[in-house]
């Protein structure tokens, strides 16, 4: 039986880097030195969360975490691929602690249109959700009044003033669809302005590549959280092509009985799911059957 692992599976560029930045610092860290943190959890994955902690790095979820950690512990602070706001950077420094970039070369570009278009007098039209760690991220980096459309009901009402100067960014996992209707909303009404379409395509990507992977294959198996939403979604794509999919958190959940017919079996997995399960699934399912 042959195994495929699809290509895009797990976590996506900026992800990785991140997580990376962390155990480099881990790694690069003396004895003596004060304590590793991350601002918010580097990713929403409990096995990894876990295993940082084991290496003695601690979770900050505000800057009033930060204040409070005493100062001879104020060590290496690691920002998330989500970005933050500009202020939060300067107060962590403020307060003590080096701080680390690990931000999403994809979400640094939109901190940075956003920083020189707000500067040069724009206003900031992100397109994206509200209360999204990413979306309040480059909120903070404008100098100027920002505003957030995350419907086309929320188009239809915008109503910048005369004269006003735009400038649209979009959420990078916003759907890009939905991003293209907003924009065509501005354009019919003639708003004044410039639009940058910053929609990461990691997430369309490994969909896609799910879709024809199962469609190729006998078996497919979805590996991810059982509350990672982006999971579910490539677990019911890859069903409306693949009957026999699966949808496991580890390798402990996966208990196949295959019949002898099956011949190509496919693996992918959520934007959160470690290397390594995603390794340990693909080496049992290569020995086993
Ligand atoms: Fe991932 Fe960066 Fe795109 S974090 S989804 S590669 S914007």
């Amino acid at each position: 039986m042959d195994v495929i692992l699809a290509e895009h599976a797990g976590f996506c560029f900026g992800v990785q880097r991140a997580v990376d930045t962390v155990y480099e610092q881990i790694e690069s860290r003396g004895k003596d030195e004060p304590p590793i943190y991350t601002f918010g959890a580097i990713i929403h994955n409990e096995e990894v969360v876990g295993d940082l902690q084991k290496h003695g790095v601690r979770v900050l979820d505000s800057l009033a975490d930060a204040a409070q950690i005493p100062r001879e512990e104020r060590g290496t602070v690691i920002i998330r691929s989500h970005g933050v706001e500009k202020s939060v950077c300067e107060s962590l420094k403020e307060l003590g602690f080096e701080v680390v970039d690990a931000t999403c070369p994809f979400v640094k570009r939109i901190h940075d249109i956003v920083e020189r278009e707000s500067a040069a007098g724009k206003s900031i039209v992100i397109v994206g959700d509200e209360g999204h760690p990413e979306v309040e991220a480059t909120r903070g980096w404008s100098h100027t009044k920002t505003c957030i459309i995350g419907s086309l009901e929320e188009a239809e009402k915008f109503a910048p003033q005369a004269g006003e100067e735009l400038c649209v960014v979009s959420q990078t996992t916003f759907n890009y669809k939905k991003f293209q209707d907003v924009v065509e909303i501005f354009e019919e009404r003639g708003y004044n302005g410039s639009v940058v379409n910053t929609v990461c395509n990691a997430t369309e990507v490994r969909q896609a590549e799910a879709r024809e992977l199962a469609a190729r294959v006998d078996v497919m198996i979805v590996i991810g959280g059982n509350h990672s939403s982006n999971t579910r979604k490539l677990y019911e794509i890859c069903r409306q092509e693949c009957e026999m999919t699966y949808y496991i958190q580890t390798l402990d959940d996966l208990h196949l009985r295959l019949p002898e017919s099956v011949r190509l079996v496919g693996i992918t997995a959520g934007a959160s799911t470690p290397n390594n399960i995603i390794e340990e699934v693909q080496n049992y399912v290569r020995i086993n059957f």
